[in-house]
């Protein structure tokens, strides 16, 4: 009789660590492909408690949203603030976390000094490229062997494919992305180096970026991956145009990364706005239809729309090396305030609550059928 208690008991405690095995994104995801999310300040520091605390639970991976980024670590020429971006790599370290580097080369929330002398005028393509090597090698020296990958360059190819005019551009000449590359490889030839940007499975998008990871790839220039942002909406992007991009960008021989993943429910002002940043609009009523409550026939719809991209990334575990959201919960996400700022949005899978909503459950049982 105790035998078969015993026997029982095994069974029960089986199940149970089956259960807890596929219970989380990283643990379902294991073997597959990293589960990371963006990191604010309040997480970084541990003031916001619930979001760390799911934080460790659900992810494996981690990136910070803004901290890392040029205008934040290097506000003034010279003068770095790194503490910020210390607590952050501290996390992932004592979390046994991949810790992803973002960004180093990105035309926006570049420190306004950065493309200009004293006097205010555009400095020599000579002066910025001292610029771009020292920040980057000063960054990416203090974080060596910590970090897994760099967002080396960040949205230097626009919606028509052709290289965006930015003042990186406009001093450098398009070599600026191979420079950037080859300091940053100096600095760390053990980090993974990434080119990152959004509205990737945009034809034009997709070709502009293929023909510069070609091009930097025949100069002999280091790049691993290609991160696609994966800012989603309810209207698009389709699934196989994020597919023929998933094969496309793998067939050059790189890593293809979902880096932003988050799934707006709103209505954009105007289309094809992607993820620029520097796209806002006047807060109206008819923008902010759901700011008591997002009804559950639309909650359905979006949901079901994450199972879908999630079985797009299952299929393509051998090319997809990691996932991550922009965001921890609803509350944490860019998209509450852009395009439009003020807005009630409800974009990531985790609620305002903290609580998983169903698309998880969904997403983690087609996870453990693979
Ligand atoms: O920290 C200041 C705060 O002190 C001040 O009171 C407040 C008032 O404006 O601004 C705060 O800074 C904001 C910062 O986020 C931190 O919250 C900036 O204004 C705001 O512009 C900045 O927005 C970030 C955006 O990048 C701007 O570059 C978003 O959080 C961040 O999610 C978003 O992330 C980008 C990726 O880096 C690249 N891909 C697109 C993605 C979405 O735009």
């Amino acid at each position: 009789m105790k035998k078969l208690v015993y026997f029982f008991l095994l069974i029960g405690l089986l199940a149970c660590s089956q259960q807890n095995a596929s219970s989380t994104f990283k643990s379902a995801f294991n073997g597959k492909f990293l589960m990371g999310t963006a990191l604010n300040l309040d997480q970084i520091w541990g003031r916001d408690t619930l979001g760390i605390q799911l934080t460790k639970k659900q992810f494996n991976s981690i990136v910070a949203e803004n901290c890392m980024k040029s205008m934040y670590l290097q506000p003034e020429e010279g003068q770095f603030f790194f503490d910020d971006a210390d607590r952050f790599v501290k996390f992932g370290e004592e979390n046994g976390m991949a810790i992803i580097g973002h960004t180093l080369v990105w035309h926006n929330q570049a420190p306004a000094w950065f493309f200009i002398d004293e006097k205010g005028q555009d400095v020599s393509r000579e002066v910025l490229l001292e610029r771009m090597k020292n920040h980057i090698t000063t960054v990416v020296s203090r974080y060596k062997g910590k970090i897994k990958g760099w967002d080396v360059v960040n949205e230097a190819i626009d919606g028509d494919g052709n290289f965006r005019p930015t003042k990186f551009h406009q001093i450098i000449g398009e070599d600026y992305i191979k420079y950037a590359f080859l300091f940053a490889q100096e600095a760390d030839p053990e980090a993974e180096l990434y080119y990152n940007d959004f509205s990737m499975a945009d034809e034009d998008k997709r070709n502009g970026v293929i023909a510069m990871v070609k091009t930097l790839q025949w100069q002999g220039v280091k790049v691993d991956g290609i991160g696609m942002q994966g800012h989603l909406i309810m209207s698009g992007p389709s699934i196989d145009e994020f597919e023929k991009s998933i094969v496309a960008f793998s067939e050059l021989g790189v890593k293809v990364m979902i880096t932003e993943l988050d799934l707006s429910v709103l209505p954009i002002p105007k289309p094809n706005i992607g993820a620029d940043v520097t796209a806002n609009f006047e807060y109206m009523q008819e923008m902010n239809p759901y700011a008591e409550g997002l009804p559950d026939s639309v909650l359905q719809v979006q949901q079901q729309r994450y199972v879908d991209f999630f079985r797009l990334f299952l299929k393509h575990t051998d090319k997809i090396d990691r996932v991550t959201f922009w965001g921890v919960a609803d509350g944490d996400s860019w998209k509450n305030d852009w395009p439009v700022h003020g807005r009630t949005d409800y974009a990531l899978l985790f609620d305002r609550s903290h609580q998983a909503k169903s698309a998880v459950a969904d997403i983690l049982k087609m996870a453990k059928k693979r």
